[in-house]
C-alpha cells in the first residue's frame, strides 16, 4: 500500500525525544521548545514564534491575542477544513463563508468586499494545500476596512507568496504540525507575527494567562502549550525543513510531467507569483476523464494506492445546517466550492515518495483510464 502521506522522521527526532526522556524535561518547559520556535519563525522571516498544542488551537490563540470575540466576524472560504471554522467559533465570534476561485482553490478576493458589515473584525485566507492566496489586494481590502488579516498557514510551510515567506505578511500567521504537514511535531501548532504585542500576549495566553504573581490571573487564559517533546521533534525537523519542502515540489513536478496529457485530469495551480509547496498534490477529475472522483479513488485503493478525498465545504457541514446562532450563515451559494469538494482528491503526496512511486501511481491511473474505452 502507497499511503497517502506520512512523516519523515530519519533525522535527530530520536535523539533529541530521547534527551527530553532522560534529562525529564517532558512538560512545555525544556530547551527544545525555545529553540524550536526560534528556528521555525526564521523559517518562515518572522520576529516572533509562538508553539502550541496544534493548529486549531493556533488559530484561536491569534484570534485571542487580536481581542477578536463576541458579536465579531471572521471572513474565512467556505472550503476549508473544519479547524479554520471552529476555532472563530471557540473564539466566540462567527464565521463568514466566502466561496473559492477556481485558479488557486482559495478564497475568492474579489467576493469579500460584498460581505464585510460593521462586525467585521478580521480576514482569514487559507493557503489551500499549499498554495498561497493572492496577498495584495486581500490586504488592501483589509487596510481599507481596517481590518485584521490572521493566515491560516497550517498547509503551508514554507510556501511564499512574490518571494516573501508565508507566515510574515500579515498581522499573525497560523500553522499546524499534524504527523501529515510538511514539518511536523505529531500534534502541534505554531503562531508567527512580525507583532511584539501580538506575540506577548499569544504567549500569556497559551499559559492560562499566569501574571507576575504567580497564582493571580488578571484575563482568561488557556492551557494551549506545547511540550517540549513536541518541540523535539520540530527542531529535528527543522534540520532538513528545505530538503522536506523541496522533495514536495519536486515530486508535484514529476507527477505533473507525468499527468500532463490525461485527458480530463486537472492538475494542482500554481500562480507565477506563487511557491507552491504541495502539501497536498491534489487533482481535479472533470468529466473528460470518464469516471468520477470516488470511483477512480475507489479503483486505486484495489492497486493499493490510497488517496483522500478534497475538503467537505462549511456550509454543507451537517454541524452547521443546525440552528445555532454560534454557527456561519449557510444559506449562500459556493459553487466552486462545491465543485472542488466533488471533483477533488489528493494522491500520495509524503515527502518520501519514490519517482517509482509516481510512477507506478500514474501508470495505473492510465490503464483505469484506458480499460474504460
Ligand atoms: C487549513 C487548515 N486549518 C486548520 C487545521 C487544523 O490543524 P490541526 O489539525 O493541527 O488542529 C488544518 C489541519 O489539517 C488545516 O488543514
Amino acid at each position: 500500500m502507497i499511503p497517502v502521506c506520512e512523516p519523515t522522521l530519519k533525522g535527530n527526532e530520536l535523539k533529541y525525544v530521547t534527551d527530553c526522556i532522560e534529562s525529564n524535561w517532558i512538560s512545555s518547559q525544556g530547551k527544545y521548545i525555545e529553540k524550536f520556535e526560534d528556528e521555525f519563525s526564521k523559517f518562515c522571516e518572522t520576529k516572533h514564534g509562538i508553539g502550541c498544542c496544534n493548529g486549531t488551537i493556533a488559530i484561536h490563540l491569534a484570534l485571542e491575542a487580536l481581542g477578536i470575540g463576541k458579536g465579531d466576524e471572521v471572513i474565512i472560504p467556505s472550503f476549508t477544513m473544519i479547524g479554520t471554522s471552529n476555532a472563530v467559533i471557540y473564539s466566540q465570534a462567527k464565521p463568514v463563508l466566502i466561496d473559492s476561485e477556481p485558479e488557486t482553490w482559495n478564497i475568492d478576493v474579489n467576493k469579500i468586499e460584498e460581505k464585510i458589515t460593521k462586525k467585521t473584525k478580521a480576514i482569514m485566507p487559507v493557503h489551500t494545500y499549499g498554495h498561497p492566496v493572492d496577498m495584495k489586494p486581500l490586504l488592501e481590502i483589509a487596510e481599507k476596512h481596517d481590518l485584521k488579516v490572521i493566515e491560516d498557514a497550517a498547509e503551508a510551510h514554507g510556501a511564499e507568496y512574490k518571494g516573501k515567506r508565508i507566515g510574515s505578511l500579515s498581522d499573525v500567521a497560523c500553522f499546524s504540525f499534524y504527523a501529515n504537514k510538511i514539518i511536523t511535531t505529531g500534534e502541534g501548532g505554531m503562531l508567527t507575527t512580525n507583532n511584539e504585542e501580538i506575540a506577548e500576549k499569544a504567549k500569556l495566553l497559551r499559559n492560562h494567562a499566569f501574571g507576575k504573581l504567580r497564582f493571580v490571573h488578571e484575563e482568561l487564559g488557556f492551557n494551549y502549550r506545547m511540550t517540549n517533546i513536541q518541540a523535539a521533534i520540530g527542531l529535528a525537523q527543522m534540520e532538513k525543513a528545505e530538503e522536506l519542502v523541496n522533495k514536495r515540489i519536486k515530486n508535484a513536478q514529476i507527477y505533473n510531467s507525468m499527468l500532463k496529457e490525461v485527458k480530463g485530469i486537472i492538475t494542482p495551480p500554481k500562480k507565477e507569483w506563487a511557491k507552491n509547496v504541495y502539501w497536498m498534490y491534489g487533482i481535479l477529475i472533470k468529466k473528460e476523464f470518464g469516471m468520477s472522483a470516488e470511483k477512480l479513488r475507489e479503483e486505486l485503493l484495489k492497486e493499493g494506492i490510497d488517496s483522500r478525498a478534497f475538503f467537505i465545504p462549511m456550509h454543507q457541514q451537517p454541524v452547521y445546517q443546525k440552528k445555532d446562532e454560534r454557527f456561519p450563515d449557510i444559506s449562500g451559494k459556493y459553487p466552486v466550492a462545491d465543485m472542488l469538494s466533488k471533483e477533488g482528491f489528493y494522491l500520495p503526496s509524503s515527502s518520501s515518495l519514490t519517482e517509482t512511486q509516481i510512477k507506478e501511481i500514474t501508470e495505473k491511473i492510465k490503464s483505469i483510464k484506458k480499460k474504460l474505452k
